[in-house]
């Protein structure tokens, strides 16, 4: 059988490293990886060529490769992204842009489908207040559509731009014979906590700080209230649901988005939860006002009714089952704790 010829972009980030692992165990694929920096020596064996740099001024020479699937995972996430939203915009959307045309491109001129995998974000999601969060639960897709953040504008947009290229590009759906366009699948992640690599420049990452600094014997200060409540995931669940909804025959996917969820809790949740596995760890909190502002905008839920149903997703790890048999196993051999 050959291989597919897979492109993963922001490889060296946290999705990236697992994913890289992911699809190596998997088989069947030629991994070319792409990131501003160099790649870890986790995944180094793994990818058969690596392109360092930037991915907006690089795009030219990924016109020469025959990829039958793309990864786009390079982001600029929610905390940097609002302190650095011109860059973050130009990383988020023209970064995607550009290889979203590659894809349709390619789709076009060689008369096959690329497929398109997006990790997009609760962070698309905008609660007007705590009371409507409160009073919202689990959203739904199509709801609350209405960001607060510039990566959260970002990824809704590119959510659309996705679909726009794939299904509208060019008009050409109108014409009696339309080319082969590209396969665009989104998934809208919860906050994402793994046990091997730890988080930079979002905001739900007070999640997995607090549990590797517990782990580790290091005093925490948490940036949310104890009450600040969204919904989390493990690492692997993550890694699963993007490998599951690759494999999916197009004509089973009636969207092109989808929520998933594993588990929500609450900052004082993670710290009931840390202090038990650890004790005498030290956590305390003093909420940043922006940072606050930013997770009291995202639901405490996500709805993943559409997932469930049309491609058969479930996680593996509920909140019991991700410290006892993911996390804390784990992190105790990484710190030796
Ligand atoms: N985890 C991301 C962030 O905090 C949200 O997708 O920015």
């Amino acid at each position: 059988m050959t291989e597919k010829l897979v492109l993963v972009t922001g490889a060296c980030g946290e999705i990236g490293q697992a994913l890289v692992q992911g699809l190596a165990k998997q088989g069947g694929y030629k991994i070319v990886t792409a990131d501003l920096a160099p790649l870890p020596d986790s995944i180094k064996s793994m990818s058969a060529e690596h392109a360092q740099g930037d991915l907006v001024y690089r795009i030219k020479t990924f016109y020469d490769y025959d990829f039958d699937v793309i990864f786009h995972l390079a982001a600029s996430l929610s905390s940097k992204a609002e302190v650095a939203s011109e860059d973050a915009h130009r990383i988020n959307v023209e970064g995607t842009m550009q290889l979203l045309m590659l894809a349709a491109y390619r789709s076009e001129k060689y008369h096959k489908s690329v497929k398109f995998l997006f990790p997009s974000s609760i962070a698309a999601y905008g609660m007007a207040s705590r009371e409507v969060k409160k009073a919202a639960g689990a959203v739904k897709e199509d709801d609350y559509n209405t960001p607060h953040t510039m990566y959260g504008c970002n990824k809704l947009y590119c959510e659309k731009l996705g679909m726009y290229y794939s299904k509208y590009f060019g008009q050409k759906h109108l014409d009696e014979n339309p080319p082969h366009m590209l396969d665009f699948r989104a998934i809208r992640f919860p906050g994402l906590i793994s046990a091997f690599t730890l988080p930079s420049g979002g905001t739900s990452d007070y999640g997995p700080e607090m549990l590797h600094a517990a782990a580790q014997g290091k005093p925490y200060s948490c940036f949310v209230r104890e009450d600040t409540k969204i919904s989390f995931m493990a690492m692997p669940d993550a890694i699963k649901s993007l490998l599951m909804l690759l494999d999916v025959p197009r004509e089973k996917l009636k969207h092109q988005v989808y929520n998933i969820a594993a588990f929500a809790l609450t900052a004082g949740e993670f710290r009931d939860r840390a202090v038990k596995a650890f004790p005498g760890a030290q956590i305390t909190f003093e909420p940043n006002p922006r940072r606050q502002g930013i997770v009291d905008s995202w639901p405490e839920d996500v709805d993943d009714t559409l997932a469930r149903t049309e491609w058969g997703w479930s996680p593996d790890y509920d909140v019991d089952k991700f410290f006892d048999e993911y996390f804390l196993p784990e992190i105790r051999k990484r710190y030796g704790k």
